[in-house]
C-alpha cells in the first residue's frame, strides 16, 4: 500500500556523538524559541492544585460510558508517555551537536516536565472513571507504542532537523489537532480543563517545531531537505496512517476496543473525537503541513490512506 512513497534514503556515514562543550552559546540566538521558553515558564501549573478533580460527578454518567472513558484516557496516557522518554532524548541530541543554540535546549527542559504533568492528568481521570487500563488488549496494536523515538534521536546518522520535522511538527501538530477536538466536544469540567491544559502546553510544544524548523531551513542544502523529506514521509505513512494517534487507521481493526471507547466518551462529552470527525482533522492537518514545507523548500507526495483516498 505504501509502495508509491519512496523510502529513507542510504545511511551516511557519521562521526559518533561526542561532547565539546565549549563555546557554550548561551546567548539567545532563536529568539522567538527563547519567548517560548519564557512563555512556558509563565504557564506552569501544576495538575494537582489546577484540574477541578474533586468536581467530577462519577453520577452524571452510565458505568458504561464511565469505563469507556477511562479507556480513552488510558490509550491517552499511554501516548503522552511517549514525550517522556522522548523529550530528554532530543534535548541530550541537541546538547551534543556541535555549536547548537542554547534556545532550544531550555525549551525543552521545560517541555520534559510538562510531560510529566500530562501523563499524570489522563493516568488520574482515567483512574477516576473507573480504572487505569494497564495496556492494549491486542498485541500487535501494543507494538504500535514501541517506537523508541530516543533511538532515532540519539542516532548521528538521523539530522536533528528530520527528527523535529517528523516528529515533532507533524506528529506533535497532529496530535494538537485532535485534542483541540477532544476540547471542543469536551463537556465534562474535569475533562475540559485537563484538555484546556494540555491543549495549551501542545501548542508550543508544536510552534517550537515550525520555529526550530524556519529558522534552520536556510542551512539546508539538498540532501538536508531530502533526509527531512524521507523521515516525515515515514512518520505520516508509518506511524501515523498506521493509527499511532487516530485508532480507526490501526491495521485489522487491531484498536478496535478505542474506536468503541471513543465513540462513547464523545458522546458522553469526556473528550474524544468521532471518527467523522477525526478524518476531517487528519485531512485538513496534512494539507497545512504539506503547504508549510512547501514553503521550506521540502515537497510532500500524497499519502495512500485506504479507504480515504489519497491524503
Ligand atoms: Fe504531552
Amino acid at each position: 500500500m505504501m509502495a508509491m512513497v519512496a523510502r529513507r534514503p542510504r545511511r551516511r556515514s557519521v562521526a559518533p556523538l561526542i561532547e565539546r562543550r565549549f563555546p557554550l552559546h548561551l546567548e539567545p540566538a532563536l529568539y522567538s524559541i527563547r519567548e517560548l521558553y519564557h512563555a512556558a515558564k509563565k504557564a506552569k501549573w501544576d495538575p494537582e492544585k489546577h484540574i477541578p478533580w474533586r468536581s467530577f460527578d462519577a453520577a452524571r454518567y452510565t458505568a458504561e460510558q464511565r469505563k469507556a472513558a477511562a479507556l480513552s484516557w488510558s490509550r491517552r496516557a499511554w501516548t503522552e508517555y511517549g514525550g517522556m522518554p522522548e523529550t530528554p532524548a532530543i534535548l541530550i541530541r541537541i546538547c551534543l551537536e556541535h555549536n547548537g543554540e542554547s534556545d532550544p535546549k531550555m525549551f525543552l527542559c521545560v517541555r520534559g516536565t510538562e510531560e510529566a504533568w500530562h501523563v499524570e492528568c489522563c493516568y488520574r481521570f482515567a483512574d477516576e472513571l473507573g480504572g487505569y487500563v494497564q495496556a492494549p488488549r491486542d498485541p500487535n496494536y501494543q507494538q504500535l507504542f514501541n517506537q523508541g523515538f530516543h533511538r532515532k534521536a540519539f542516532d548521528p546518522a538521523v539530522v536533528v532537523d528530520a527528527y523535529i520535522a517528523a516528529h515533532v511538527a507533524v506528529q506533535r501538530g497532529l496530535e494538537l489537532e485532535l485534542y483541540r477536538g477532544y476540547l471542543r466536544h469536551a463537556t465534562d469540567p474535569v475533562a475540559v480543563a485537563i484538555l484546556k491544559r494540555l491543549v495549551q502546553d501542545k501548542e508550543r510544544h508544536v510552534t517550537f517545531g515550525w520555529v526550530y524548523l524556519s529558522e534552520h531551513a536556510k542551512s539546508w542544502n539538498d540532501e538536508t531537505r531530502e533526509e527531512i523529506r524521507a523521515e516525515v514521509i515515514h512518520a505520516v505513512a508509518d506511524l501515523e496512517l498506521r493509527g499511532y494517534h487516530c485508532a480507526w487507521l490501526v491495521p485489522d481493526d487491531a484498536a478496535r476496543e478505542i474506536v468503541a471507547a471513543d465513540a462513547m466518551t464523545r458522546q458522553a462529552g469526556l473528550g474524544a473525537n468521532s471518527v467523522d470527525e477525526e478524518r476531517v482533522i487528519l485531512t485538513q492537518f496534512l494539507a497545512d503541513a504539506r503547504a508549510k514545507f512547501g514553503g521550506l523548500g521540502i515537497e510532500l507526495p500524497r499519502f495512500p490512506a485506504g479507504t480515504l483516498g489519497e491524503l
